[in-house]
Parts: structure tokens; C-alpha cells; sequence
């Protein structure tokens, strides 16, 4: 039985996901804030709604940048908010277990710290498990054996690839690409094509409906924009094969860098990584044949996760929920900061 209240919570740029031992339920919102100079309008997916459509006075982003914290105050607003709306809690006294990235300097820990002792959120004990850990624990990889296995995992702003072995992270990459940069690209092919602007929303919608990395089928989608020369709006009907080549574009830039990454990496590594196939994970890789297309790109063989953006937060509900798993999370006291 569990007196306190346990709290699993991954930060992603996209968005915020919160496992609640209580309802023994996991939450997902956007992380998102809208607000007109130092007043909240909007928080969460409220805040998404007004995103790229709001008035010029009022700012609508995410706390987290490229998977740090990159407004304390904010993200401790957008957390607080959805834990009142899970448990209606007073924000206090709970256990908080984070996903957080690797190589942390000691200000982006304490960040963590003050996030859930700060204004609302209070005297929370902390604990701390890297990412690539507990995405391995929910797909249930055996991070103890000493062949090394390799997770990657494709967010919204960032993709990470690592290598554990003997329960440790021996070897990470971080680059700054994800989800949000596929947008762009769509963005930046359909201004291409068509000479037509259209915002990340509209590329975001298109790539939902017509992303997919294998054979085209033959579809479009008609998009407002504005015409790049005369400056006015425009309709376009937009084809697939334009939407896929700008997210080809984007999927080549981290084909390439995993297949640099693993070049790097030692071959009896590699021979095992190549045997048991590479764990792959990430809201990102819902997008359709990805895994077979980093398959051809880089020769290994992929194991696709069926838990895509909440592999994190499910494996720090395994911890939460297994006494034997705790080993994996790391408290964070303040006097240590
Ligand atoms: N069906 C889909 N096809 C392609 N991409 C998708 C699909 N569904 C969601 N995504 C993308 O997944 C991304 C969100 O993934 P995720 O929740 O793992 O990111 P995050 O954890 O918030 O970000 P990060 O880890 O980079 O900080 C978004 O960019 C979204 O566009
Ligand atoms: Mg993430």
C-alpha cells in the first residue's frame, strides 16, 4: 500500500506525461503556455488551441526546449495545473519520479528540484531516472547483460540514441531533431513546390494524414497558405509525395546520424545490437514504414515500440509500481545541489 501519493512524469517539448499511482492512470497534455505579458490565458492543450493563431500581444510555447527545462516558472504552472486536474491535490508531499536526459549539469538538476519545490508544488521528494533507462524498462530490454543493447527514441524536438550495457548508458547521442523538425521541413518543401507558406500546424495536420515512408498513395490535401510572392492568401492542393519528400528530408539527417553513431560504436557491440535489432521508440515513430526505412538506411534490424510517446512514463510506472526497479531511480536531495 502506498501512503504517499507517487507521481511518474516525463517532460517532453510536445508534450507533458504524468503517470498517477493513485488512479493508476497516466495523463497526457501539451506542454504549452499562452500568455499576455506576465498573465496565463491558457495552459496545456487550452494552450495548443491558440498556438500559431493567436494575437500578436500574446506569447503561445512550451516550457521545455530541445527536451530541457527552459522556463522553471512556467513548467512548474503547466505540472501543477494537471496534477489538481488528476487528483485534485494541494501539490504537496508526493514522490515525483522524473525522466530526465543523461549528462545533466548540476543547474539543470536543480531544476528538477525547484520545479516540485516551488510555489505550488511543495515539499516533493525527488528522484531522477535517465530516459533511455525507462524506455528500456518498458520494452522490458534486459539492461543488466553485458552484450549492450541499443534504444533510440524520436520525440518532438529531439532523437537520442544510446547503448547500455551492465545496467549503465555507455555511449549517447543526442541531436536536435524530431517531430517539430519534420514540420518545418514540410513547410519549407511545400514553399518550395508551391511558392505557398503555410504554418507548422497545417504541415503537422498533413503529415498525420499523409505521412508514410514507403510507396506513395496517390493523395493530396487541399491547405489555405499564403502566396510567397504576392503575399495574399491562397488555396493549393497539396500532394502526398511533396508532404513525404520534406519528411524524408528530415528522417535522412537522423538515418545518417544512426548510422555514424554506429559505426562508432564497438563491433562486439554492434554484432549483439545487430543480432537482437535496435529498441525504437518515441511519438515520432507512430509515422508509418519508419522502421523499415532505417532498416534499408542502416542495415540493422529495428524492434518497434507499440507504447511510441509514453514508453518513458510507463517505465517509470514499472518503477513506481516494483519495489525490485526503485534501483533505477536516483533521489535528488536539495543540500546535494
Ligand atoms: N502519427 C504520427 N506520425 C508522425 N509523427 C507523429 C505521429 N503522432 C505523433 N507524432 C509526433 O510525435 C511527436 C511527439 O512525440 P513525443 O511525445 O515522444 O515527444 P516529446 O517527448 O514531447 O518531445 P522530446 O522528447 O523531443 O522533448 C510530435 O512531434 C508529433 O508530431
Ligand atoms: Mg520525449
Amino acid at each position: 500500500m502506498l501512503f504517499r501519493n507517487h507521481y511518474g512524469v516525463d517532460l517532453g517539448s510536445s508534450s507533458v506525461k504524468v503517470y498517477s499511482a493513485f488512479r493508476n492512470k497516466t495523463y497526457i497534455e501539451k506542454n504549452m503556455v499562452a500568455y499576455r505579458e506576465r498573465k496565463i490565458l491558457s495552459m496545456g492543450n487550452d494552450a495548443y488551441e491558440m498556438f500559431e493563431k493567436a494575437p500578436a500581444d500574446v506569447t503561445v510555447n512550451s516550457p521545455m526546449a530541445f527536451g530541457m527545462i527552459a522556463n522553471l516558472e512556467l513548467q512548474e504552472i503547466v505540472l501543477y495545473s494537471m496534477m489538481r486536474k488528476i487528483d485534485h491535490t494541494t501539490g504537496l508531499g508526493a514522490d515525483m519520479y522524473f525522466a530526465v536526459p543523461l549528462d545533466m549539469t548540476a543547474i539543470e538538476k536543480r531544476a528538477y528540484y525547484h520545479l516540485v519545490n516551488g510555489h505550488w508544488l511543495r515539499k516533493n521528494r525527488v528522484f531522477m531516472v535517465e530516459s533511455p533507462i525507462a524506455d528500456a524498462i518498458a520494452m522490458n530490454v534486459n539492461l543488466e547483460k553485458e552484450e549492450g543493447s541499443m534504444i533510440v527514441n524520436i520525440g518532438a524536438q529531439s532523437t537520442e540514441f544510446s547503448i547500455i550495457t551492465e545496467g549503465k548508458i555507455i555511449i549517447s547521442r543526442k541531436i536536435p531533431i524530431g517531430g517539430r523538425q519534420m514540420n518545418e521541413s514540410i513547410c519549407s518543401e511545400i514553399r518550395k513546390q508551391y511558392n505557398l507558406q503555410i504554418g507548422t500546424r497545417t504541415a503537422k495536420r498533413l503529415k498525420l494524414v499523409m505521412g508514410r515512408l514507403n510507396d506513395q498513395k496517390k493523395e493530396a490535401r487541399k491547405v489555405v497558405g499564403i502566396d510567397s510572392v504576392s503575399g495574399l492568401p491562397r488555396e493549393e492542393v497539396v500532394s502526398a509525395s511533396v508532404v513525404n519528400e520534406g519528411i524524408t528530408n528530415c528522417v535522412n539527417q537522423i538515418a545518417s546520424e544512426m548510422k555514424t553513431f554506429l559505426e562508432r560504436t564497438p563491433p562486439q557491440i554492434a554484432y549483439h545490437i545487430a543480432k537482437e535489432g535496435i529498441y525504437l521508440t518515441g511519438g515520432s515513430t507512430r509515422l508509418p514504414y519508419l522502421d523499415n526505412y532505417l532498416a534499408s538506411y542502416t542495415g540493422f534490424a529495428f524492434n518497434l515500440s507499440d507504447l511510441y510517446e509514453t514508453s518513458a512514463v510507463r517505465g517509470l510506472e514499472k518503477i513506481i509500481r516494483d519495489r525490485e526497479l526503485r534501483k533505477w531511480a536516483q533521489p535528488v536531495k536539495q543540500k546535494k545541489l
